[in-house]
């Protein structure tokens, strides 16, 4: 795979590049919650547009099934003219068509223009040729820089980037690709895996490539419930995926002397009352775990803080976090997690909700060593599926 270093400085010059990111953020009422996936492009469009490179930036926002402002991009603009303050960033309300040839050509020479959401086309996740060609048609240069949705095939994460000669990957995704590549082949040990959220079933394949190279895992969270239910334990109705207590129950046998499961937890008969109880072990009839109990937390605190060097991966809350009563666990991970990097271990963060817990604790992205953008990719790159995105680039 080429990267942008890879092209001579004078292959930038008055070209055009299409680059592909994931501005899949959340927007309320217009404004934008987290933005960091737009701020880990920023590398990329500095890069081309220092070299007299037109960018233009084709994103999708969530999974709209027909054109609807909800799902505008625009607010998205908005906030990279803002970070990008020397930089003159325009919109288009189309992801192809004149209107769209037209701000191309009048954009400035380090000019930067974002398309509108491509999934307000159907064409876009079919991978339709056409609709490829038409993307293509913009630009002299293919740049993916959004590792995240590189699991897709779609016509911008793959069709349009058949079409060209020079393909590239940013630099979001080469960081991406290099911190993924050496947890899954080759992490520093010790190697410690925290595991929590919900479901078991996307983290299967990734589990079973890791498995083997940890030294410890931690579970926590509703993943952790499949687990104590398959030791025999009493969960109450806690959740559990009965699809894969088979899987969980082979994992045990197979890895249990390095899994570590919760001893104590928070529970509740719902997940509106502000008094959880707190039990050890057995959880009763009628209540359900919400949260991992102080004993826990201590447990896997010292594992996690007490790391002065190796790795330490971590995908998932553990507990209902969104809810104060129910985050301490969540919270003192992050936060142990954040200790081990400062006494020098190389930390990995995945998924959305694992990293709204860490910024609910207070724990920086300078305090991680890589935060990955992706949640599905990066669990799918991790099992080591094909990823077409990325395929098609080599
Ligand atoms: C993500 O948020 O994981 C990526 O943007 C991919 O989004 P998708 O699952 O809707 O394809």
């Amino acid at each position: 795979m080429r990267f942008l270093q890879d092209l001579d400085d004078k292959e930038y010059e008055g070209k055009i590049a299409l680059v592909r990111v994931d501005f899949n953020v959340s927007i309320r009422n217009g404004h934008i919650g987290e933005d960091y996936r737009i701020r880990m492009s920023l590398p990329t469009i500095e890069y081309l547009t220092k070299r007299n490179c037109k960018v233009i930036l084709a994103s999708h926002l969530g999974r709209p099934i027909a054109h609807h402002t909800k799902y505008s991009l625009k607010p998205v603009a908005h906030r990279l003219s803002e970070i990008l303050s020397k930089r003159q960033v325009r919109f288009v309300n189309n992801s192809i068509g004149v209107e769209v040839e037209n701000e191309i050509k009048n954009l400035p020479c380090d000019g930067v223009l974002l398309l509108e959401n491509l999934r307000f086309y159907k064409e876009e996740e079919l991978n339709d040729p056409e609709f490829s060609k038409k993307l293509a048609s913009f630009a002299d240069i293919y740049i993916n820089d959004a590792f995240s949705t590189s699991h897709r095939k779609h016509s911008s994460t793959y069709g349009a980037a058949t079409l060209f000669d020079i393909k590239l990957g940013g630099f979001n995704l080469k960081k991406e690709i290099e911190y993924l590549t050496m947890i899954k082949e080759n992490p520093m040990r010790p190697f410690t895996i925290v595991i929590g959220g919900v479901k078991i079933k996307d983290k299967i394949g990734a589990l079973e490539n890791l498995l083997p190279k940890a030294d410890k895992v931690l579970i926590g969270g509703a993943a952790a419930y499949t687990f104590l239910k398959s030791k025999g334990l009493k969960i109450g109705n806690s959740i559990i995926d009965h699809d894969h207590l088979k899987w969980v129950d082979q994992s045990l046998k197979k890895y249990g002397e390095k899994i570590l499961l919760p001893s104590d937890h928070l529970v509740s008969s719902n997940p509106e009352n502000t008094t959880p109880i707190y039990c050890m072990e057995n959880i009763p009839d009628g209540m359900c775990g919400f949260d991992i109990g102080v004993n826990t937390i201590r447990t896997f605190s010292t594992q996690l803080g007490s790391k002065t060097k190796g790795t330490v991966f971590w995908n998932g809350p553990m507990g209902l976090f969104e809810k104060d009563v129910f985050s301490n666990g969540t919270i003192n991970i992050a936060k142990s997690m954040a200790l081990a990097y400062w006494r020098g271990s190389t930390t990995l963060i995945g998924g959305g909700d694992t990293m709204e817990g860490m910024k609910k604790a207070g724990v920086s992205e300078n305090e991680v060593s890589h935060v990955s953008t992706g949640g599905g990719a990066t669990l799918r790159y991790l099992a080591g599926d094909k990823m077409p995105g990325l395929f098609i680039l080599n």
